[in-house]
């Protein structure tokens, strides 16, 4: 939106004192999909210098921390999920030389860096897996995983260990030559680590040192309620309970392989290594746990310190439900002494542009998230891109003035939608292929980004990017937004040039609206917000206007729009 005159109050406003080791709390951190994000030297993937190179691009974009997905070598059978080496760059990304010049770019600029550590399993191409399979049945080798013999049924034959469906679809286990089987959560190139081997324990202590003594601030935890299974069930004896029988059973700390209590002992360990650095490094759990004290666990301050928090992300467009989530969740935070973390799109899901684009779901109905419409071709005929952009724009604006962290995904900043039509033949997500092409994965929200309306690859830097762009990507493009004053560019800008001199203490009060499709509340400081999630124009509270997501009509706040003022 154009520029609001600032209130003279505003200028007088004082941002809260943040000390350096809370500087996680209520920040903003912005997910770099490095293969998709710019790419420097022109090999079709995004690199690291990609992301030096547009340090003031990031700069500008005012975010405090960015986040890198997986960058370590890797075969991308997961699109770098399945890591081959957790201490270099994988060599077509660049070198360890150019994530120290990438660190220093960024730091100086003000921005912190968040990694990726993926400790559940390793990739098939680790040293450790490629001994294990070299290793006979019992060696040390093997025991860093989790290997099993045949299960013998009852007529004698060699059967897979249980029928356990792996996450990506298909078996859990797969076979070596000699016989043996080995657990994998997800695809078959990521074998699950053995957690009760301390070899395995130290290794990871040691790679958390290694970035951070590289200057790395924090590490975003890839399926941080995994790691830890069950003894006695896994290397126990036959028969392993069915997978009938394991999705039944409650996520209590007990379950064999889910949220064990004992993964604590293991982040326990890690807060030790964390806090041996000054400020101390910071760590966010993705644990997908739903009961509140047990997700709680995760963010403690002996452990992790911070969790995740997905529910806006799955909840559909209705304040109600919103308002439910925000007061659960700074509930759940402060329970922890932590903040929370708030999100609408990641590497994982359906762009949120296109989710709020949906037609609303009947009751009952599977949660918009889901990829259902992507598949029975919803999301090419029945998306509205208007409605989307403006119920996107309208939940950021929102998101950002709420208590705690906001994490935002590259190309969200640019109002991307998801790409639905990739071809076959360029997909690259192991859940289309493990489905077999039933589910045609997260390949839509990985495309390049489009950084010049009329370049080659709109100016992600090469000719042929490693997954093809659709032509409306040129409107997207930073070139493009970057000269309208109403591109969602241009919104994300102000909003968080906004936010650093709005940010206050972390609580809010509601205030009471009269309708229960408009949310107001009130930080501390007096930044007032309200959200107006019904089709129609509402009023507005009495302040001076700081911004709004669409521009007022007649001096009302729009239907399916976000504005922050400043009491008076
Ligand atoms: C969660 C990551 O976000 C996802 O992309 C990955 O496929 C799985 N963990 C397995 O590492």
């Amino acid at each position: 939106m154009p520029s609001l005159p600032l209130p003279s109050k505003f200028e007088e406003l004082v941002p809260v004192d943040v000390p350096d080791a809370q500087w996680w709390r209520q920040a903003v951190v912005y997910q770099v999909y490095p293969r998709s994000f710019y790419d420097l030297d022109g090999n079709g993937l995004g690199d690291i210098r990609g992301i030096t190179e547009k340090v003031p691009y990031l700069k500008e974009l005012g975010i405090d921390a960015v986040w890198l997905s997986p960058f370590y070598p890797s075969e991308l059978a997961d699109g770098g999920y399945d890591v081959a080496d957790y201490r270099d760059v994988a060599p077509e990304l660049g070198t360890l030389a150019d994530f120290d010049e990438m660190t220093a770019a960024l730091h100086e600029a003000g921005i912190r860096v968040v990694v990726d550590i993926v400790p559940n399993h390793t990739s098939d191409q680790h040293v450790w897996f490629k001994e294990a399979v070299n290793s006979p049945k019992g060696s040390p080798a093997r025991n860093r995983y989790i290997f099993r013999d045949s299960r013998i049924d009852e007529d004698g034959n060699e059967q897979i260990p249980s029928d356990w469906i792996s996450m990506f679809g298909g078996p859990q286990w797969d076979q070596l030559a000699d016989g043996q089987w080995y657990l994998h959560t997800f695809a078959p190139e990521q074998p699950d680590l053995n957690w009760d081997n301390p070899e395995v324990r130290e290794e990871f202590e040691d790679v958390l040192a290694f970035w951070s003594d590289r200057g790395v601030d924090g590490f975003r935890i890839d399926v941080a309620h995994s790691l830890v299974k069950d003894q006695a069930v896994i290397f126990g004896p036959d028969p392993l309970p069915t997978w009938a029988e394991m999705e039944k059973l409650p996520w209590d700390g007990t379950h064999p392989v889910w949220d064990r209590d004992e993964v604590h002992d293991v982040y326990r360990g890690w807060r030790k290594v964390f806090d041996r650095y000054d400020p101390p490094r910071v760590a966010v759990a993705e644990a997908w746990v739903e009961d509140p004290e047990r997700r709680a666990k995760y963010a403690s301050i002996e452990g992790l310190g911070q969790t995740f928090n997905f529910d806006l992300l799955r909840a559909d467009f209705h304040a109600p439900q919103f308002k439910e989530i925000i007061d659960y969740n700074l509930e759940l935070a402060a329970r922890a002494d932590s903040s929370t973390t708030w999100v609408l799109s990641n590497h994982d899901v359906v762009r949120h542009a296109t989710r709020y684009g949906l037609p609303d779901l009947l009751e009952g109905e599977e949660s918009v998230v889901g990829q259902k419409w992507l598949l029975d071709g919803g999301l090419l005929a029945d998306v509205d891109v208007e409605q989307g952009n403006r119920r996107a724009d309208a939940t950021t604006m929102l998101l950002l003035a709420l208590p705690g962290a906001t994490y935002l995904y590259q190309g969200e900043e640019l109002g991307l939608h998801e790409v639905g039509d990739i071809a076959d033949a360029d997909r690259q997500d192991p859940t289309f292929f493990r489905s077999p092409g039933v589910d045609i994965g997260r390949d839509g929200c990985r495309v390049p980004l489009p950084w010049v309306a009329d370049a080659q690859g709109y100016g992600f830097g090469s000719e042929t990017p490693h997954f093809p762009q659709p032509t409306w990507f040129a409107d997207h493009a930073v070139d493009v937004e970057d000269k309208d004053p109403h591109s969602t560019l241009n919104l994300y800008r102000q909003a968080l040039s906004l936010r650093k001199r709005l940010l206050t203490e972390e609580r809010l009060t509601w205030e009471e609206t009269g309708s229960e499709d408009v949310l107001q509340f009130v930080r501390p400081n007096g930044w007032r917000v309200i959200m107006n999630f019904s089709k129609d124009a509402v009023d507005l509270p009495d302040g001076d206007l700081l911004l709004s997501s669409r521009p007022l009509e007649d001096g009302r706040l729009p239907g399916e729009t976000t504005a922050w003022l400043l009491d008076a």
